[in-house]
């Protein structure tokens, strides 16, 4: 496009929609406006920009008249209903919410991994599963040298991931636990504070979570290979950023962990941080506020033949999230595809 775009934040006053905004000044995203979204309730407010204040303004369906591309934060209900109104007056929506994610006609995209599926968008982009980001980002480099044939990923959740009220609940029942208070519920199930919940999201039929699942159907659509067989444990942890995951692949061909070390260290958006003689290993403090994802615990898996064991951590705010729809944004402005087909 000739001009530079005038983007919409929608959801703008959340933990995800917060960071977009900080990650578009950080990076200079270049714009002639930029507008803040959000529900009723938070109309008038202000939210940061860079040095800037930006008044929120209430999400309705006029929202989007001579916008060229909406950053979407607001959950799904949100997304279901106003991402085609946004296509329909000309916009190009980058959604964070899983409304979009496996419908075919949409391409679901980690710039690392598939730019490519951007070429084929018809105005709805869908940023995936901030677990399974971080997840693909560390197997790509590995799978195009050996061939992946089955992942086993265990997580290690942050409670950002669920949003700003989760981040406040968890801070509230540590205060209610050190003054002898009783712990009140109400984001998830049960208490946070000092506990692990192998439960994010709903129960299905197959008694996998959704977030498991998600984990499992959206790897082999953003990889492109849907014989690489993907199974795996989420759990809720009591941190604030940065997601963890233990992750155990098979490969066809076999990789040493040197190998694997060596290929890691030269692929994008990567940081090979795996130093056990120092204590050197990913972990949540050492991704949080970082837009690398942190790889570490390379190991051979000694019980299979050509197996790998390693730590993955990122910023689920950032990778997970803000950082990884803004990266699509500036692709989609690079390859000149901010219109709708
Ligand atoms: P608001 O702050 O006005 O409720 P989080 O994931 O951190 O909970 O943030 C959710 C974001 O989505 C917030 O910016 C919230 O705005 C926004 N949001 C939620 N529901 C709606 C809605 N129906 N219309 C517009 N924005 C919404």
């Amino acid at each position: 496009m000739s001009k530079n775009p005038v983007v919409a934040v929608v959801g703008a006053t959340g933990a995800v929609g917060r960071e977009i905004l900080d990650t578009l000044a950080r990076r200079d995203f270049p714009h002639t406006e930029i507008r803040a979204l959000a529900s009723s309730r938070s109309a008038g407010t202000t939210v940061d920009f860079g040095n800037r204040s930006l008044t929120v303004q209430e999400l309705t369906e006029n929202s989007f008249a001579g916008v060229d591309l909406a950053l979407f934060s607001a959950g799904g209900a949100t997304s279901e209903k106003f991402a085609p109104l946004a296509v329909k007056a000309g916009c190009v929506v980058v959604d964070n919410s899983s409304a979009w994610r496996m419908d075919p006609t949409v391409p679901l995209v980690v710039p690392e991994v598939n730019p490519h599926d951007l070429e084929w968008h018809k105005g709805i982009v869908a940023n995936p599963n901030c677990s399974t980001i971080q997840l693909v980002v560390a197997l790509k480099p590995l799978h195009d040298v050996a061939r992946i044939q089955r992942v086993v990923v265990s997580t290690y959740q942050a409670v950002s991931g669920t949003g700003q009220k989760a981040i406040t609940e968890l801070e509230t029942q540590v205060r209610q636990l050190f003054n002898g208070q009783d712990v009140e519920n109400t984001v998830y199930p049960h208490r946070i504070a000092f506990n692990c919940l192998p439960q994010i999201d709903v129960f299905l039929d197959n008694e996998y979570t959704k977030e498991e699942m998600k984990m499992v159907q959206e790897t082999t659509k953003i990889m492109g290979d849907e014989s690489i067989r993907v199974t795996a444990t989420t759990v809720r942890v009591p941190v604030f950023y940065g997601h963890s995951e233990s992750v155990n692949i098979e490969t066809e061909k076999k990789l040493t962990s040197k190998e694997a070390r060596a290929i890691l260290s030269q692929a994008p958006g990567i940081r090979v941080y795996d130093n056990p003689s120092e204590k050197m290993y990913p972990m949540p403090i050492v991704a949080a506020g970082e837009d690398e994802t942190f790889v570490g615990r390379i190991r051979e898996d000694e019980s299979i033949a050509n197996g790998l064991n390693m730590f993955v951590v990122a910023d689920n705010i950032r990778k997970g999230a803000a950082l990884n729809t803004v990266q699509i944004a500036e692709l989609l402005l690079l390859k000149d595809l901010l219109r709708v087909a």
